[in-house]
């Protein structure tokens, strides 16, 4: 078969790929993740690349290969800069030995080291630990490959239909998961084959994918699980690059949107002992919920939908650099930060809650999240912040940021996507209605939530408080955890006590299919108001 040679700027990267192939695939094969919420499907136009000379702009999912080509990739297209989410929350570590005893007489110097291993569908985060002592010696993380092929876990299972696609994924993610092994190892001066045990957690099709186990049944009604338990196997059988005696344990899920690293931020952050009442939120495009006591937990899955991670939205983008991540109003106007410092060209989930936030602080939008007349603000709002809100393709917009040259991308929120915005906080919202009537309890019963994972570290939580996609609480009772899924992981690996104590959590806590509760529907279309203040 013919091959062409693409060259992607501004990285000088250079492969070669068959005739045929699409732009997203070859990009993949140079190592660079694009955007591509909608798996390729050319419907979420967050591919776009702009073919050399001349700039044209093409959506890489649908360009097929057919010459040599000069590829630039804009920064807003890239899925690689952006934030990751290394530490969590700080745990009283057990070390039990009977984890490493089995390997000592492999390795009497006591060198015996693990691994515990979070696979997000967004990140990969691989903590190195020493086995012996407990500590964790260094953490390298990676965003997830599999990206390429969708951003959520629906177009993972969609895309894993044949036996072919989940060995293509499942290697995909066995090759991440090694390339973090090759750092941490060159980056301690350790040698891999004195990394002995596994500890690995994730959400249930991440989990399922990891261990090629069959995923389909995961997309369809009644979205159950091929396997809830804990697996442990050899790490040769796996091909993951540690001692090939080693063993590799996973942990056991909850429920088929329920996976292991709930399991793991539920035992990291205590909650089944705790006397009160607790809501651990950790916000994905799932969001998934764990709400009570030692008494009685519960937990349910909200799909949440992309828009929280700037998908759907106009100028939405992940948290890369250039993304606006935080709104305040100051002296009349409004002050944007920006990651990275750079001119801003887009989005970002915690930006986009602050600007939701202020925009209802200033009666920008009401409570139905409809945009008011800008005439009707004249006098009551400073001119500067009036100015702002443009009708634009037939709909009222507010422009955060307004480009002074054409080189520049304005950013804005239009009517349509404050609309997202309150679908997805519609999602987390009803889901914990659900369970705190499940409970008997209301906002104000709630002591304490924790907030864990990549998005809950970033939002700003009066902010989450004020459009209502976090119980009304005071403040102070709202508290980050970090990748606490991670902590979680890195217990297990280290305790054998802690591997019963997981599967006891994973049984014990309750799972509540939301969409099937019988007043879903109500709870959901009150949620969509923003009448939390
Ligand atoms: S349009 Fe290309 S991945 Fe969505």
């Amino acid at each position: 078969m013919k091959h062409f040679n693409i060259i992607f700027k501004p990285d000088d990267k250079e492969i070669s790929i068959h005739a045929g192939a699409t732009l997203l695939e070859a990009a993949g094969q140079a190592g660079i993740i694009l955007n591509s919420v909608c798996g390729g499907k050319g419907i979420c136009k967050k591919c776009l690349v702009n073919l050399e000379p001349g700039a044209r702009q093409v959506l890489a999912c649908q360009y097929s290969v057919q010459s040599d080509l000069t590829v630039t990739i804009p920064a807003g297209s890239r899925f690689f800069e952006q934030k990751i989410l290394e530490h969590g929350i700080d745990t009283h570590l057990g070390v039990r030995p009977t984890v490493h005893e089995k390997y000592r007489q492999e390795d009497s110097t006591q060198k015996i080291f693990g691994l515990a291993v979070d696979i997000g569908t967004t990140t990969v985060v691989a903590k190195l630990i020493n086995m012996v002592g407990g500590q964790c010696l260094a953490t390298q993380a990676a965003l997830n490959p599999q990206s390429r092929h969708g951003d959520d876990v629906v177009s993972r299972i969609a895309y894993a239909k044949t036996d072919e696609k989940l060995a293509e994924l499942h290697k995909l993610i066995i090759d991440c998961i090694n390339n973090l092994i090759a750092k941490l190892c060159k980056q301690t001066s350790i040698d891999a084959k004195q990394i002995y045990e596994m500890c690995v957690v994730g959400n249930t099709t991440m989990g399922h994918i990891f261990l090629k186990l069959p995923i389909e049944q995961l997309g369809l009604a009644p979205y159950k699980a091929f396997s809830l338990d804990a697996h442990d196997t050899p790490a040769a059988q796996l091909n993951l690059n540690i001692n090939p005696d080693g063993n590799v344990h996973t942990v056991e899920n909850i429920a088929g949107f329920v996976g292991s690293d709930t399991t793991a931020v539920a035992l990291a952050t205590d909650v089944d002992s705790v006397e009160e009442m607790s809501l651990v939120v950790d916000i994905g495009t799932n969001g998934e919920i764990v709400l009570g006591t030692k008494d009685k937990l519960y937990a349910a899955s909200c799909a949440a939908g992309p828009a929280l991670e700037g998908a759907r939205i106009s100028c939405g983008s992940r948290a890369v650099e250039g993304a606006i991540e935080a709104v305040v109003v100051n002296n009349g106007d409004i002050v944007l930060d920006v990651i990275g410092n750079h001119p801003p060209h887009s989005i970002c989930g915690s930006g986009l809650i602050d600007a939701v936030a202020v925009m209802l602080d200033l009666c920008i939008v009401d409570k139905s999240g409809r945009f008011a007349e800008p005439d009707t603000l004249k006098g009551k709002l400073p001119s500067a912040i009036v100015s702002r809100i443009i009708e634009q393709d037939k709909q009222l917009s507010f422009y955060l940021f307004r480009a002074a040259n054409v080189s520049e991308r304005p950013v804005f929120l239009t009517q349509k996507d404050i609309r997202e915005v309150q679908l997805a906080k519609a999602a987390i919202q009803a889901g914990t209605k659900i369970l705190q009537r499940r409970l008997g309890i209301e906002d104000a019963d709630i002591q304490q939530i924790l907030l864990a994972g990549a998005f809950g570290n970033y939002i700003r939580p009066q902010s989450a408080l004020r459009i209502g996609l976090l119980p009304n609480v005071p403040l102070e009772r709202i508290r980050f955890v970090g990748n606490a899924a991670s902590s979680g992981a890195q217990m297990i690996l280290l305790n054998s006590a802690l591997r019963a104590e997981a599967k006891r959590l994973a049984r014990k806590i309750e799972y509540i299919e939301i969409a099937h509760e019988p007043d879903f529907q109500t709870v959901f279309a009150e949620s969509m108001s923003f009448n939390n203040i």
